[in-house]
């Protein structure tokens, strides 16, 4: 199986970036642990904080590769290039977010991909990512 993990902006500041909410762990360490977990699968991981950067790389593997994890970070609130982009192709996308975005700010409750989604994972810290991966497996079969 071939998966794409893909963040979109300011996820390049895991770590830094307001610890009480995203944790204080960076994204590249994380994957590590994550690529070791499923040795059998090919992960990628591309993280930009240019729309148009993760529309490319959609479109890059959406009709080759087996599942797109993606956490489109605040662009999940108001993009609908990236959700015109998941349902432009085959491969199923799982939307991920680290923190419950149900108990935040209410712009934060509506996502502008999620119907374009196999499904959502929120609230798990970076364990979302993994969620996200158990369920593409469970989706292939
Ligand atoms: C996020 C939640 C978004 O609302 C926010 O804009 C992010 C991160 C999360 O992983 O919890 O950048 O997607």
């Amino acid at each position: 199986m071939k998966i794409l993990i893909l963040n979109g902006p300011n996820l390049n500041l895991l770590g830094k970036r307001e610890p009480g909410i995203y944790g204080s762990r960076g994204f590249l360490d994380y994957y590590e642990e994550l690529r070791e977990r499923y040795p059998e699968i090919e992960f990628d991981y591309y993280q930009s904080n240019i729309e148009g950067e993760m529309i490319n790389k959609i479109h890059e593997v959406g009709f080759s590769w087996d599942g797109i994890v993606l956490n489109a970070g605040a662009y999940t609130h108001t993009s609908v290039a990236l959700q015109d982009a998941i349902r432009g192709i085959n491969t199923p996308v799982v939307e991920v977010h680290i923190s419950n975005v149900h108990t935040r700010e209410e712009f934060r409750h509506k996502s502008m991909i999620s119907c374009a989604c196999l499904g959502v994972i929120c609230g798990f810290g970076l364990d979302s990512y993994r969620l996200g991966v158990e369920a593409l497996i469970a989706h292939k079969g």
